[in-house]
């Protein structure tokens, strides 16, 4: 048993990262015929680190399965970004108890993911849920083939709180045929002082780029028409290796791949270069969609914050990417309520939608977090008051949303086709180059295809098209 705890979390140390590459083959016939059910909470990183648990389950003979009630064992990979995606897990466990003292007593329950890297939760399992059986984190998700096979009656937490290394040749279950995320790079090291990131993810650090680049051929040799690099700043890449190419460097190697489309999500304002612009507006197939997170408009917050950037500076940034990206849409998140935020300090945050008018914004009510510096100052502002701040927030934002919207109906866009809309089985959906989400009708044969889709109505979260032929 090993619990995680918040002050190796939160040390730096100069140790060089180790990079592992995996090569341990596994006989699958070990749980052959046992099922896994897997929930995922939380960013794109964690979507595709199931991807990874994924694989790593298939190693030794399990087989995925879309109901809970069908598994044999209940993988729940989560977020620990706010207070309410613990809400969600502890939530979702109560499911999971029911299902194991009424139909399945046998059901193995693993929690993995962010929260895990948390102390507190661990406590919290250890003492008051002993029906889950596993607890494994961030920095150890390549061990679960020996967790699973080395499994006890007794209940295992076996979290690493380290600055973590980078692990290779892992063999993704992916989701989609057409569409990869491909990781560029792990960890943290901003400690903007409201997230909790750096603590559960450990310090930056970067994949070798011959690495990253086999990857997106084998990608583009198996047909793959997008890839999206992630990170959780896609763009500080390789400043923790020393003669490592630039983000910027990176970025055109990707595109000349020739892969149709490549996206990057989480930019920082603060490692956004010309370069990067560059490559953006010399490569077609990166696309003209950027994700920029503000935060908050307010210098004073921002400094609280820890962002690196004041609101000028943002509002430069966006704006020379505007001009140079012809077309580009971007989109941002905000953080309302931050310790002791004025009224005076919101103002200046909707001064910077007023003038930036987003394509579309996450937005959400600051949520202290455990072992963080914002969870330690004091906040005179009252629930209500950040309530209504975020009504506020969004209805500005949909305004805004919608506006830009408007902009794209009677255009021909290129939509990449996900799959068929939920709600309307008639109609398919995708989204275009700057990542709007279009619906529209047409035969399932398309899914997986980049096809022209002539824009008829526009609405805040969406578009409706119709294909051209
Ligand atoms: N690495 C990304 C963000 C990752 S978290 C970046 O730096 O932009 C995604 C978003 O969650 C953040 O951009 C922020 O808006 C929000 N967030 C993070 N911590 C939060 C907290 N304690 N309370 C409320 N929102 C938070
Ligand atoms: Fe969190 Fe800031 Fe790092 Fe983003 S840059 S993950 S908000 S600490
Ligand atoms: Fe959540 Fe961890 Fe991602 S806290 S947002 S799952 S990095």
């Amino acid at each position: 048993m090993k619990l995680p705890n918040l002050s190796d979390a939160r040390k730096r140390t100069d140790k060089k990262t180790e990079y592992i590459y995996l090569d341990k083959e596994y006989d699958k016939s070990i749980f052959k015929g046992k099922k896994y059910f897997i929930k995922t909470y939380g960013c794109q990183m964690n979507v595709h680190d199931s991807e990874e648990i994924s694989a790593h389950l298939e190693n030794i003979g399990f087989s995925k399965v879309e109901e809970m009630e069908d598994a044999d064992i209940v993988i729940l990979n989560t977020c620990a970004i706010r207070e309410n995606a613990h809400d969600k897990l502890f939530g979702f466990l109560g499911r999971c108890k029911h299902v194991k003292t009424t139909s399945n007593p046998n059901l193995i329950i693993a929690i993995c993911g962010c929260m895990a890297q948390e102390e507190s939760v661990c406590s919290t399992i250890k003492e008051k849920y002993p029906y889950v059986d596993l607890v494994f984190g961030t920095h150890n998700i390549c061990d679960l083939e020996e967790l699973l096979i080395n499994k006890s009656e007794k209940q295992n937490i076996e979290v690493l709180s380290c600055e973590g290394n980078v692990y290779e040749n892992i063999k993704y279950k992916r989701d989609s045929k057409f569409k990869a995320w491909v990781n560029i790079q792990y960890g943290c090291d901003k400690f903007c002082t409201y997230c909790i990131v750096p603590y559960t993810r450990g310090k930056q650090r970067s994949r070798k780029s011959a690495d990253i680049l086999k990857e997106v051929e084998e990608l583009v040799k198996d047909g793959y028409k997008e890839v999206t690099l992630l990170g959780q700043n896609v763009n500080a890449y390789g400043k923790d290796l020393d003669g490592e190419l630039s983000f910027a460097e990176l970025l055109q190697k990707v595109a000349d791949t020739k892969i149709e489309r490549v996206r990057f999500v989480t930019s920082h304002p603060w490692d956004f270069t010309d370069e990067m612009i560059d490559v953006i507006v010399n490569n077609d197939n990166v696309m003209n969609y950027i994700h920029l997170p503000l935060q908050s408009g307010s210098d004073r917050i921002l400094k609280l914050m820890g962002r690196r950037y004041t609101k000028d500076e943002y509002i430069k940034l966006f704006n020379k990417i505007k001009d140079k990206v012809k077309g580009a849409s971007i989109t941002t998140d905000i953080i309302v309520g931050f310790p002791n935020e004025s009224e005076e300090d919101f103002k200046e945050t909707l001064d910077v939608v007023n003038i930036c008018k987003f394509d579309s914004a996450f937005t959400f009510i600051y949520s202290p977090r455990e072992g963080t510096p914002a969870a330690k100052m004091d906040d005179k502002i009252s629930l209500e008051e950040k309530e209504k701040r975020l009504y506020e927030l969004n209805e500005l934002i949909n305004n805004y949303s919608l506006m830009n919207n408007k902009k794209y109906v009677d255009r021909v866009e290129k939509v990449l086709v996900e799959g068929i809309n939920e709600k309307d089985s008639s109609k398919l959906f995708g989204y275009t180059e700057t990542m709007k989400l279009v619906n529209f009708e047409g035969s399932q044969d398309l899914i997986g295809q980049i096809v022209d889709v002539q824009i008829t109505e526009a609405k805040s979260f969406s578009l409706d098209g119709k294909l051209k032929r």
